[in-house]
């Protein structure tokens, strides 16, 4: 066989260049790009180039039937997926090591053997016994998923070609390796391939399969950056190991919506299912401090409330520190810049810290008026009034803007037991008879003025 000669691939982004370099032309990762040999080439030689084959063309017009689905009977994750994973889809499950992407799918696994779905478990990481440890500790020792423990593509799709299962979990896809292309395991053009073999097994099976893949330091997913637009879905496991809470987010959904979280907890035995996260965000709440504010917020379809602390003291450094955590770091500036220039709040001399309580992260633009006035009270050392949430967006003229889903978060602070919601006046008219009562403001000064009295 004539000798390959060397390509230089780029681990993040799967870029290919005849050089190496330090940083990566396409992508900009430093240190990313990695010498593997090239795949054999393909000639056309000898081959004839046949005519094309005439395509049927259908009418855009026809009828389908929606996706069908296959729901796990775990909530929180059909919720995520839109309902349940989509048969002869391929499904990216992404997160920190640790953080329980295998716990979650052992468990989803388990729940659909249960419903009579044929179910399999490749693990490459883990051995059986491992495996089985894992399960008899969350007490699904006697649930009938197959089990393998294999890393090699060509065995594992042998073994499920005869009677495709309904649900094929990969964990993890770093793991995995094929004879289809050279270089070891976990290098991008291993990874590419293993993903092409087992999304065309999908497709061609109607089995969902679930890959599971680490994510670097950085946030995306190690290296297969390309995995993430191969398949149909992408999900991201989060939370921190400190807290018990674990969010899983939908990053990516072809057949679903991409702002459904489902809400887990980590427990002795397994994860289990929040129904109701807002209870949990706000049960490790201390009473009335200085520095903390109650937002009503919304992921997706669904109102969520969670506490947002902020400590604001003067600073011994020449450059203050200003650390968030969960939230929006440019987005603090702002808020900063506004309660300056429009306040008249100085805090260039003050260590700034914020803080969205239980690991929680928060995107939404609506959580600028609670972050505001949790960043008030601590300045003037004084508590918010009890009682009270607060959602709203600060525009850049020191105003209170009007955000969406007013009604659901009115109903969710009342349905916990508080009192008012301190919101944008041009809410006000959005609440019905016996929602929550609105103590509405215009413009950011007046919060400031109404807690510093
Ligand atoms: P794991 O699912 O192995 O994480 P990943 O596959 O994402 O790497 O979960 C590992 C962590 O979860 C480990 O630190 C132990 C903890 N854990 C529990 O707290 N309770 C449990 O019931 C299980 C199975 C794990
Ligand atoms: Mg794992």
């Amino acid at each position: 066989m004539a000798k390959r000669s060397p390509q230089f691939v780029c681990q993040a982004c799967g870029n290919v260049t005849p050089r190496w370099a330090g940083r990566c032309e396409a992508c900009g990762t430093w240190n990313s790009i990695v010498e593997e040999d090239a795949p054999a080439p393909v000639t056309a030689a000898g081959k004839t180039i046949g005519r094309g084959r005439v395509l049927e063309l259908v009418p855009l017009s026809g009828e389908d039937e929606d996706a069908p689905r296959t729901p796990t009977g775990i909530a929180e994750l059909d919720r995520v997926t839109g309902g349940g994973f989509v048969r002869g889809s391929a499904v990216l499950i992404g997160g920190d090591p640790g953080i329980g992407k295998s716990t979650l799918l052992i468990q989803a696994a388990a729940r659909l053997a249960d419903r009579g779905g044929k179910v399999v478990y490749i693990s490459g990481e883990e051995a059986i016994g491992q495996v089985r440890l894992r399960a008899s500790r969350v007490g699904l020792a006697q649930a009938k998923v197959g089990l393998g423990a294999e890393t090699r593509i060509e065995d594992i799709l042998a073994t499920l070609q005869d009677s495709p299962p309904d649900l094929v979990v990969i964990d993890s896809i770093q793991t995995m390796w094929t004879d289809a292309a050279d270089p070891s395991p976990g290098t991008v053009t291993q990874i590419r391939a293993v993903a092409q073999a087992l999304i065309r097994f999908a497709k061609k099976s109607g089995t969902t399969v679930v890959l599971v893949g680490h994510v670097t330091k950085e946030g995306t997913i190690a290296g297969p950056r390309v995995v993430e637009h191969m398949v149909d879905a992408v999900l991201y496991f989060e939370g921190d190991s400190a807290h018990r809470f674990r969010i899983l987010r939908s990053v990516k959904n072809r057949f679903g919506p991409t702002d459904e979280i489902g809400v887990f907890e980590m427990t002795g035995g397994g994860l289990e299912e929040v129904g109701n996260p807002s209870q949990l965000f706000l049960g490790e709440r201390d009473a009335a401090t200085p520095g903390a504010a109650v937002f009503a917020g919304m992921e997706g379809s669904r109102p969520l409330l969670v506490e947002i602390q902020a400590l604001v003291a003067p600073s011994p450094l020449g450059t203050p520190r200003r650390a968030v955590v969960g939230w929006d770091s440019s987005r603090l500036s702002m808020v900063l810049a506004v309660l300056d220039a429009h306040c008249g709040l100085k805090l260039g001399g003050h260590d700034i810290y914020l803080n969205i309580a239980g690991g929680l992260r928060i995107a939404e633009p609506a959580a600028d008026l609670a972050a505001a006035a949790a960043l008030v009270s601590s300045l003037a050392q004084a508590p918010l009034p009890q009682g009270r949430v607060f959602f709203g967006e600060i525009s850049l003229s020191g105003g209170v803007r009007p955000v969406p889903h007013a009604p659901a978060r009115l109903r969710e602070a009342l349905k916990l037991g508080f009192e008012a919601a301190v919101a944008p006046k041009g809410n006000s008219e959005d609440g019905e008879k016996g929602d929550l009562p609105i103590e509405s403001v215009e413009t950011l000064a007046e919060l400031v003025a109404r807690i510093a009295a």
